[in-house]
């Protein structure tokens, strides 16, 4: 394991579980100070504990963006800067099964709050902090769900999701920020198991070129290059990390 994110300072949306926690891990593990930005305080908490020295819980609601602020606010308290922002969090394993037709439209505010603006809001409460330490990097969760135009109200925020990465990306290059996202396709977390019982997967999981579900670390090497130096020149993409769920030729 390379030591790409000494001296940085991370943020990690939604790092109490499932993949977030596996890009908290990684990031600290290469040398970052990481910041758990949960809106379930006990599962960050453990996180945080778990990670000890560098790492820190803020009980962040990325759909609220005076929480978001205070989540920047509180990681420069503690570490001083913010170099990369990883908005993973979302309404995924206890969301509603509804289409867009009949989703009550009070759920869908909240739900597209947290899951598309979410991105915004904590994008825009790092852009200062990131500016003003020389640059920095960010990447959003997106899901190949976007790109399948089946998936509701779920697809459409993540397709929201993928125009924030581009539209961001040019309206930050300005400051040395890039913005990249991922788009994971069916992956193995306790939340995603609450979506697509275990007894249903078997079509889904024939339906990709590699047959198996992804784990939460198929995807730390990716958002971790995208993150790095290495990708200096990457901006406004969106990397399938899927299975090959979504090819295009
Ligand atoms: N697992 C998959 O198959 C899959 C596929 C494609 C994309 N994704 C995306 O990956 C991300 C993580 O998914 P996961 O499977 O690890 O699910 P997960 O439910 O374990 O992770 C989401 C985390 O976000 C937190 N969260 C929810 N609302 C929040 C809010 N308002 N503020 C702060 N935190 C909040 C949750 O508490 C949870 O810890 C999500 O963006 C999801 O849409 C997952």
């Amino acid at each position: 394991m390379g030591q790409r994110f000494v001296d940085r300072v991370a943020i990690v949306t939604g790092a109490g579980g499932g993949i977030g926690e596996a890009y908290a891990r990684a990031l600290h593990a290469e040398g970052a100070a990481v910041v758990i930005a949960e809106l379930n305080a006990e599962a960050g908490q453990r996180v945080a504990d778990d990670l000890g020295d560098r790492a820190l819980f803020v009980e962040t609601d990325v759909g609220n963006p005076e929480s978001t602020d205070a989540m920047a606010a509180a990681t420069l308290d503690a570490f001083g800067g913010i170099d990369h922002l990883v908005n993973n969090a979302a309404i995924f394993g206890d969301m509603e099964l509804a289409g867009l037709l009949n989703v009550d439209y009070d759920y869908l505010d909240t739900f597209m709050s947290v899951n598309m603006m979410g991105v915004l809001h904590c994008t825009r409460s790092v852009k200062r902090a990131m500016r003003n330490g020389g640059g920095g990097s960010i990447v959003n969760q997106s899901s190949t769900a976007a790109w399948m135009g089946i998936s509701g109200f779920y697809g459409l925020a993540k397709a929201g999701v993928n125009f924030l990465t581009s539209s961001l990306a040019h309206e930050l290059s300005y400051a040395n920020i890039r913005v990249n996202a991922i788009a994971p396709g069916p992956t193995d977390t306790a939340a995603m198991n609450k979506q697509v019982p275990v007894e249903y997967q078997d079509p889904l999981v024939q339906s990709l070129a590699i047959k198996r579900l992804g784990t939460p670390d198929d995807h730390v090497g990716p958002v971790l290059f995208l993150l790095s130096d290495e990708a200096a020149w990457m901006t406004g993409h969106v990397m399938a990390v899927d299975g090959g769920q979504v090819t295009r030729i």
